[in-house]
């Protein structure tokens, strides 16, 4: 996954186009290039490295310049290098592209074009298009574009432009995010909406298949047959200041300290304020529909699977439905037991997840109802599902998803309330007793983000982090959170960390614990509490050094462990809620100990737009 960005407008297009690749670097950030129009020439400048990397190599008078691209790149095929970093040009210099997404067939496409004269100079899959492009190319950069991506097999979000063609922007999406913003006497195309917010927030959003014409003066949008599209403009709610840091040192601090508001935000609107009664207006099932829903199948990636795990367990309790959870990447290639009357919930943060994508489709052709849950209005989960419900965390800049986990958590508690009651399997009353401990959340979570509580995971956090190993335990709905715990440590600290069943730990792990080895036990259920201390028994009996979270008055417990953590008093269904602040923020401060690029960890990206 790369963000790509475009201009054509009045202003320095070398600064608008840094400015919004430096919005777009969670997206990737190994190598980064720009193409600009220059005395009617097009000027390219890219290599390895970030974005400020880049700024260095763009020594130009600035002022001529008003019309070009960008690009930041997350290495797919070919490793970051100079000249495997985008734009890639046309062998006659006079085109060049910016790519988000994997071209499948390119190996076809390059042999077919080296024998045709063309010459190659990267390793990427990326190149074939500006090729194809300038193969094509009569007199119309849209037209060639068109025609070249009907050979195209992949996805894409395509960007280009030629100096036969100055003050043309031409794009083309499928399979990967692309939006346009509409300014006075300018136009912005970019991956992500951050990328244009400071400029606009009036943005036609490309859907699958869509292409457009963009010059400083008007944006036309067309199909892959040629034909004009009508969109509506899209009004953004953020504002630019919200996708920025806030004064924090990362934007993963930022965006923990935000949770209380964005689970305030995902709550509004669908909690009675009076009655704590659930209304989810945004669902277009009737209570026969609901009735009818025999099993539900939950798809996702990462910790939006964690958070899906958290939905098994809540969903199989209060719905009495078998509830399956399948991590994207392999439900779409194991020939899911689908039948018409399931129900499948993708869960995405950005909603632009490969792997979810394909998982959704699968069942859209099945003809299975889908249900997203997802952070971002205007993505492609949003859009391709039966029903959607968005989570409010606004944007999640950081690669280590936390703010979006608590309200997918959230949203998968109002989905079991609602439903629950459609099913008749709890009644109005108890459902408004549940939600009215929803509505105590964001008080309880900032309890748990108070300066004290900080210092206490600080302090934790100093002997974690001379750790190389960590492991997490729990049950029932603490092995489903422990599992996000153990993520966000190993992902941000590169501390190598496992989250286990305690009940499991006899059955091998035990083996590695030996004396000092990390272990954080999360002993929040109550009817599992005994069982959970006494697999802690386990552990330091082998000397491990044991960190516990539970619940307010359970003090009996301080005997076993070495610190307690704990939680606000809440009806112990809603505890993984709580039980994640204190395990993203131990993780948090050791990768801060340890120095590690918290808000872009080594090797990952913020949205896996790829297989
Ligand atoms: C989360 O901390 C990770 N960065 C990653 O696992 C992420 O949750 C996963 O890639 C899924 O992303 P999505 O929610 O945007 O689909």
């Amino acid at each position: 996954m790369c963000g790509i960005v475009g201009y054509a407008g009045w202003q320095n297009a070398k600064s608008v186009l840094l400015e919004g690749l430096k919005k777009l670097e969670y997206r990737g950030y190994d190598s980064a290039g720009m193409a600009l129009m220059l005395s009617g020439d097009l000027k390219i400048f890219k290599g390895a490295g970030e974005i400020c990397d880049l700024e260095d190599k763009i020594n130009l008078d600035s002022k001529e310049c008003s019309f070009g691209i960008g690009h930041t790149r997350w290495a797919t095929h070919g490793r970051p290098s100079d000249e495997n970093a985008h734009p890639h040009c046309s062998c006659c210099n006079k085109i060049a592209i910016v790519h988000n997404g994997i071209i499948e067939n390119y190996q076809h496409l390059r042999g077919w074009l080296e024998e045709s004269g063309h010459r190659f100079l990267s390793e990427t899959d990326t190149e074939v298009l500006v090729h194809l492009v300038e193969h094509y190319y009569t007199g119309n950069l849209m037209e060639s574009m068109r025609r070249a991506l009907a050979l195209v097999e992949g996805s894409y979000a395509l960007l280009a432009v030629s100096s036969w063609e100055e003050g043309h922007l031409v794009c083309a999406r499928k399979d990967s995010p692309l939006v346009i913003g509409l300014g006075e006497q300018e136009n912005f195309i970019a991956s992500d909406i951050p990328a244009l917010l400071s400029h606009t927030r009036r943005v036609y959003i490309l859907d699958d298949g869509e292409m457009a014409a963009v010059t400083s003066s008007g944006v036309k949008i067309y199909n892959m047959r040629g034909e004009s599209v009508d969109k509506d403009i899209f009004e953004i709610g953020w504002d630019a200041v919200e996708a920025e840091r806030g004064g924090y040192p990362h934007f993963m601090l930022k965006e923990i300290m935000e949770q209380p508001q964005a689970v305030r935000e995902t709550l509004r609107g669908r909690l009675d304020a009076d009655t704590g009664r659930v209304k989810l207006s945004e669902l277009k099932f009737t209570p026969a529909e609901i009735q009818s829903i025999e099993k539900i199948h939950i798809v996702a990636c990462g910790t939006a699977y964690h958070a899906g795990l958290v939905g098994k367990y809540i969903l199989e309790k209060k719905l009495q439905l078998p509830v399956e959870v399948d991590l994207a990447s392999e439900f779409r290639y194991r020939e899911p037991l689908l039948a018409p009357r399931d129900l499948v919930v993708a869960i995405s943060q950005s909603g632009e997840t490969a792997d979810t994508l394909a998982a959704l489709r699968l069942a859209r052709d099945k003809g299975v109802r889908v249900l997203a849950i997802t952070n971002v209005v205007g993505s492609t989960l949003s859009r391709e599902a039966n029903d959607v419900l968005f989570t409010w965390a606004g944007p999640e800049i950081a690669v280590a998803s936390t703010k979006a986990y608590l309200t997918q958590l959230v949203t998968l508690y109002l989905l079991a309330l609602d439903f629950a009651v459609a099913r008749e399997r709890i009644t109005s009353e108890e459902s408004a007793e549940l939600g009215r401990n929803l509505s105590f959340l964001p008080d309880k979570i900032e309890e748990l983000l108070s300066t004290n509580s900080l210092n206490k995971m600080q302090t934790y956090a100093q002997k974690l982090a001379r750790s190389e190993n960590a492991f997490f335990i729990g049950r029932n709905l603490d092995f489903a959170v422990a599992m996000e715990g153990s993520l966000k440590l190993k992902e941000i600290s590169y501390i190598h960390a496992e989250a286990h069943a305690a009940g499991e730990l006899k059955h091998g792990t035990l083996a590695l614990i030996t004396e000092g080895v990390p272990v954080i036990a999360l002993a929040t259920q109550q009817h599992v509490l005994e069982k959970t201390i006494s697999n802690v028994q386990e552990v330091k009996a082998r000397d491990a050094d044991i960190l516990i979270l539970t619940m307010t008055g359970n003090d009996h417990v301080e005997k076993h462990a070495h610190e307690v953590i704990y939680l606000p008093a809440i009806n112990d269904f809603f505890t993984p809620i709580l039980t994640a602040v204190p395990l993203q923020l131990i993780s948090y401060y050791a990768a801060e100990i340890r120095g590690c690029s918290i808000d872009k960890p080594r090797n990952l990206a913020k949205s896996v737009t790829v297989e």
